[in-house]
């Protein structure tokens, strides 16, 4: 057994999971801090936990210290967007590679990363931070705004309570549920809403761990999002090359991103824009691994082990970041086209060869909702190969054989859907 425990804030979530089990390979101890007793989604059998309550960090902080203190832990990772800062904080006082606790803020608040990211020249949508309705209609009537534009919250994730807004009329209602999207361990509506500028253009992101401040770009993903009113991520391909003079002033915006955030030691995705004319915006940066399969996709295109690779690189030992292999990934997720329940469920891919990895988690006969934010994703399937023209037609194909019936309750259900209530494809382009 090795010496240093391993503690984990929250536990729950593929990404967690295959952290612990990195982990729990290399023979440590790992240790979780969670926010409830229910032990829900535990990975593996840990060795201990530390309950806390995450939406009071300034007692958390004290507790997982204590905690890490008394059992040995040499890393503190976390894979869950809302405990990036608690994690730099922890990491700080602990004494362990994390990211600067001063900045560790600004890669959750969207509000103070507009601040950090202007201060030092990065690209961004214009971004006002609004409190009310005066101040929303101040920022709608800037020019730099105009429609269409995003209302979203402050600190959200997983694309909950975005709406890109195409007239004022459809304002009040995005204002109304960017401020209900509540963070999960708290109100995190109090600080307001934002509202930005449309980056128009084709959606990647790049997904980088640095170690010692020395930042490596693993891969450049492109995300498929669903289009209209509500954003969902549909699916993630990777690694993609741009054009190299794009790709180069990509990965120079990104490196400028991650040092604004003060990202020294651990993972981090950030989301960009690239227009038409190869000009690149940056949306938002997480200090994390990207979600949605993407450490999977890694593994299963370049060879880059990078769970085990972030656990090194929180205890301090050098990473291998090298890829071993060269090939191509892809993850589709599929969608209901509506609200209601889930009656059947056709042509879902098996794993085997070239489909490494397909998860469903919607129940037959349970309720679903039509695409408006990543959580409402009912299912996912992996696609990998040689050759990136052959794994993404691949990907289409698999994903045109998947059909998706879901009743509408009657009275709910207008004359439209009545004469489409035939199962279609589910999956966006
Ligand atoms: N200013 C913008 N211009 C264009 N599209 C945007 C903008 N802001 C957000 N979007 C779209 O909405 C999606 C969700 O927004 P954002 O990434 O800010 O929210 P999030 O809750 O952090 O989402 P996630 O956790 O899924 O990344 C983005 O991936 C993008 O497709
Ligand atoms: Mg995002």
């Amino acid at each position: 057994m090795s010496s240093d425990a391993v503690l984990l804030l929250d536990a729950a979530g593929p990404e967690s999971a295959a952290l612990a089990r990195a982990a729990v390979e290399r023979g440590h101890q790992v240790h979780t801090s969670t926010a409830t007793t229910d032990g829900q989604a535990a990975p593996l059998e840990l060795a201990g936990q530390v309950v806390t309550d995450f939406a009071r960090p300034d007692r958390a902080v004290e507790e997982i210290t204590a905690y890490a203190r008394r059992h040995g832990v040499g890393a503190v990772l976390t894979a869950n967007e809302y405990l990036t800062e608690l994690a730099a904080l922890v990491c700080a006082d602990l004494g362990l590679p994390g990211n600067d606790p001063r900045l560790a803020h600004a890669a959750r608040d969207k509000a103070a990363m507009a601040t950090v990211l202007t201060a030092v020249g990065i690209r961004i949508p214009c971004t006002w931070l609004v409190r009310d309705d005066t101040e929303l209609h101040g920022a709608l009537s800037d020019a730099a705004v105009g429609f269409p534009c995003v209302i979203k919250p402050v600190s959200g994730a997983g694309s909950v309570g975005v709406t890109v807004v195409t007239s004022p009329a459809d304002a009040a209602m995005a204002a109304d549920a960017a401020r209900a999207a509540r963070g999960r361990y708290g109100d995190e509506a109090k600080a307001g809403i934002l509202v930005q500028a449309y980056a128009a253009g084709d959606e990647y992101s790049v997904e980088s761990v640095t170690q010692d401040a020395v930042t490596t770009h693993l891969a450049v993903t492109r995300k498929v999002v669903t289009g209209g009113a509500r954003r969902v991520e549909t699916g993630h391909s990777l690694p993609i090359r741009l054009p190299p003079a794009t790709e180069a002033a990509v990965r120079q915006e990104v490196d400028a991103v991650i040092r604004a955030v003060g990202i020294r030691h651990g993972a981090s995705h950030t989301e960009v824009v690239v227009d038409a004319d190869g000009r690149c915006t940056v949306i938002e940066i997480a200090a994390r691994l990207g979600g949605g399969h993407i450490g999977l996709l890694l593994h299963h295109a370049l060879g880059i082990d990078v769970f085990t690779a972030l656990l090194d690189v929180a205890l301090g030992r050098p990473a291998s970041l090298t890829p071993t292999a060269h090939g191509h990934a892809t993850v589709r997720f599929i969608t209901s086209p509506r609200a209601g329940r889930l009656t059947s469920l056709i042509g879902f891919p098996k794993p085997g060869p070239g489909v490494p990895f397909v998860r469903w988690r919607a129940a037959i006969g349970g309720p679903v909702n039509a695409a408006g934010a990543n959580a409402d994703r009912l299912g996912a399937f992996v696609v990998t190969g040689r050759d990136a023209a052959e794994v993404e037609q691949r990907a289409d194909t698999l994903a045109r054989q998947i059909h998706v019936q879901v009743d509408t309750p009657a009275a709910a259900r207008s004359a439209v859907d009545q004469l489409s209530s035939a199962s279609r494809p589910a999956i966006a382009p």
